[in-house]
């Protein structure tokens, strides 16, 4: 079964003085169970407006989607889903674990349970240290933290999570994917929006690119990645002993080493140059 069916999504807010803005125009997409997929676009693509229309907290103007099988406009839809909304707010009066106790309580967890699970996401996000502490003192990275562990207590199969990264350091960065690389081990569906492509080529499988409410690509990131494969750096040393790093194109590699060679010069490496998702993201964008 597919984990999210999206069809035809359309949203249209209505603005100042009766105009009117598409947020999004007719979005098509099916995510696979088990596999993660990053929704990458810029600000304003339309990435919030579709998790929020797939979390059944925004109404679509048309179309329709699907978890699990089951219509977002029913609740039951949610109930195995993990979710991050954009700029997370909590009841700040509240401490991580009693919030956390909360969410599990919300999903039927079973005490015993729950109690293990909050100990492993609070120990798991480095919260546990802070666990007592009202949200109301929580950094902005550490709320981000909880809203990460909410998301992942109660164990669900599907994670809908509005840029997961946002507002992490380096090292906060770098767990969330460890996280992410580890739901996708145990076959569970991550769908989760970013507009930093260096977060997508580390972690998907697959990726969308949305502009201005309009998908403009869906693809493998390997197939990226590996298509992109765009000429060699070679790095040569002269007679005079200088080294230099030269660009050649693909079919001139063969003629560059043997010009090389007849002017003396060796060749120390010759590196295939990988494009990046960032330059493939600015392309898409660009159009
Ligand atoms: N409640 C609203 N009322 C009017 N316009 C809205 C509303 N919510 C979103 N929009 C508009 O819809 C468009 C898409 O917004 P959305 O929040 O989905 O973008 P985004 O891709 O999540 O951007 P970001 O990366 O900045 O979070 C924008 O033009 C935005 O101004
Ligand atoms: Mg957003």
């Amino acid at each position: 079964m597919n984990a999210i069916e999206i069809a035809g999504l359309c949203k249209q807010f209505s603005g100042k003085r009766m105009t009117k803005v598409d947020a999004l125009k007719g979005l098509t997409l099916t995510i696979t169970a088990g596999e993660v997929f990053g929704f990458l676009g810029p600000n304003g693509a339309g990435k919030s407006t579709t998790i929020k229309l797939v979390m059944g907290l925004l109404r679509p103007t048309s179309g329709t989607a699907m978890i699990m099988g089951v219509d977002v406009s029913q609740a039951k839809s949610r109930q195995k889903v993990g979710f991050l909304p954009e700029n997370p707010a909590f009841y700040d009066y509240l401490s991580a674990e009693e919030y956390i106790a909360f969410v599990g309580s919300q999903f039927g967890m079973e005490s015993v349970l729950l109690a293990q699970r909050s100990e492993e996401v609070l120990k798991c996000l480095d919260l546990w240290e802070a666990r007592k502490r009202s949200m109301r003192g929580y950094s902005k990275g550490m709320v981000q933290r909880v809203g990460l562990a909410q998301a992942l207590v109660h164990d669900p199969d599907v994670y809908i999570l509005d840029e997961p990264m946002s507002g992490l350091d380096p090292i906060g960065r770098a767990l969330v994917k460890d996280i992410i690389l580890d739901l996708k081990k145990r076959g569970k569906c991550v769908f989760f929006s970013t507009h930093i492509t260096d977060d997508v080529e580390k972690v998907c499988d697959r990726v969308g690119v949305i502009n201005k409410g309009e998908l403009l690509v869906v693809e493998n990131v390997e197939t990226i990645l590996q298509r992109g494969v765009g000429g060699y750096s070679v790095l040569v040393m002269n007679p005079d002993g200088k080294k230099e790093e030269q660009f050649v194109d693909n079919a001139d590699l063969q003629a560059f080493i043997q010009q090389s060679s007849s002017n003396h010069q060796s060749i120390e490496q010759i590196v295939p140059r990988r494009k990046d998702m960032e330059s493939f993201f600015l392309e898409i964008v660009a159009q």
